[in-house]
């Protein structure tokens, strides 16, 4: 296994006093991790959790660690609009300045199921509730520029177990062919790094960089739904030999994408731990990483997937105003 990528540590020294940070599925894993490392540098950031009793715990457990740290828990489901908008209408009223967005919630390899406004969950809560989220929040990101989104997309939006990452336009939903979980995780982290990319496009010149990466193989509960927890945890030592690395290291590409002021020379750009991908040579991962999936640079899919989104979330009427 390759080493994992870190990121230099004068980045992770940078005083981030007065900046306000947005992390989306903050109270576990890679988010959790990434909420800590930037309160520890002095950014007051947003959680934005499903689940806000977990949210309160994982606040109080950092505030443990870092107590000096500022965290506001904010209660945001992305499977669920109506949550996605009233977060973003309370984070607005809260805060004149939102310097970082980062949409790092995620599920993988569901079993078949639908959000609350029916969309398949994983495209629904990976790409659809950012989406939106991002969509509402991006005009107080260009009023405090320079600022940055970074969306957590994966290696799997080139191949997840097989299955070639695409955007399957004529059946989005699997509501025509059968469901595969890992066909519809692999079209939610393309969205992701699509959406990153015609982000960038539409941002040009704003001072708003927006990005994707790949954190990783990293021990989470991410797995939940592929690996039962006994075989993650007996297993450990064999599974780091595999290339599984901690929260902490999965949380390098997001710090860096946030933080090193080399990205802005890279808008729209995919930044890679090491991984997995149909090309060998890209396994050691690359900051930023030309990705092996031709999907990933087709401008045209970025377009017609925005154009998608805006539809579905219905943006026009969704919009909150600023109070
Ligand atoms: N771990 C990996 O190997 C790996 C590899 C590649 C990419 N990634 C990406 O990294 C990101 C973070 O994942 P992780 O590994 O840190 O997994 P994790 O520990 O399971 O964290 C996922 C977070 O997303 C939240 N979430 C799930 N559904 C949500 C919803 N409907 N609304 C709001 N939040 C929701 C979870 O909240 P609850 O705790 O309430 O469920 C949790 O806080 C994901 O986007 C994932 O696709 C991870």
């Amino acid at each position: 296994m390759s080493k994992p990528l870190m990121c230099p540590p004068e980045l992770l020294a940078r005083d981030l006093r007065g900046q306000v940070a947005v992390v989306t599925g903050a109270n576990s894993g890679i988010g959790y991790t990434t909420t800590e490392q930037l309160a520890r540098q002095g950014a007051l950031v947003v959680m934005g959790v499903r689940r806000l009793e977990e949210g309160r715990a994982a606040a109080d457990a950092i505030r443990r660690a870092v107590p000096a740290a500022r965290l506001e828990v904010r209660e945001l489901d992305l499977g669920r609009l109506a949550s996605v908008r009233t977060f973003a209408r309370e984070v607005l009223a809260a805060h004149e300045r939102i310097q970082l967005l980062i949409n790092n919630a995620g599920v993988m390899n569901t079993p078949r199921g639908r959000t609350a406004d029916g969309f398949e969950l994983q495209i629904g809560v990976n790409h659809l509730g950012h989406f939106l989220l991002t969509s509402l929040l991006t005009a107080r990101l260009v009023e405090s520029a320079p600022a940055r989104i970074v969306n957590l997309s994966s290696c799997y939006h080139d191949r997840a177990m097989g299955r070639e990452g695409d955007i399957h336009f004529e059946d989005l939903f699997f509501e025509r062919t059968k469901y595969d979980g890992w066909t519809s995780y692999a079209q939610s982290k393309l969205a992701n790094l699509l959406h990153a990319r015609e982000l960038a496009r539409r941002l040009a010149g704003t001072g708003v960089t927006a990005v994707s990466v790949h954190p990783g193989w990293v021990r989470t509960a991410l797995m939940r739904h592929s690996m039962p927890d006994w075989v993650q945890t007996a297993a450990r030592p064999l599974l780091r030999l595999l290339g599984m690395i901690e929260p902490w290291e999965g949380a390098q590409s997001s710090l860096y994408a946030a933080l090193s002021p080399e990205v802005e020379a890279h808008p729209g750009a995919f930044f890679s731990q090491v991984g997995m991908y149909r090309d060998r040579t890209a396994n050691r991962g690359g900051w930023p990483l030309v990705s092996p999936n031709p999907h990933a640079h087709d401008d045209a899919k970025a377009r017609r997937l925005w154009d998608v989104s805006e539809e579905l979330v219905r943006l026009a009427s969704a919009a909150p105003r600023a109070a």
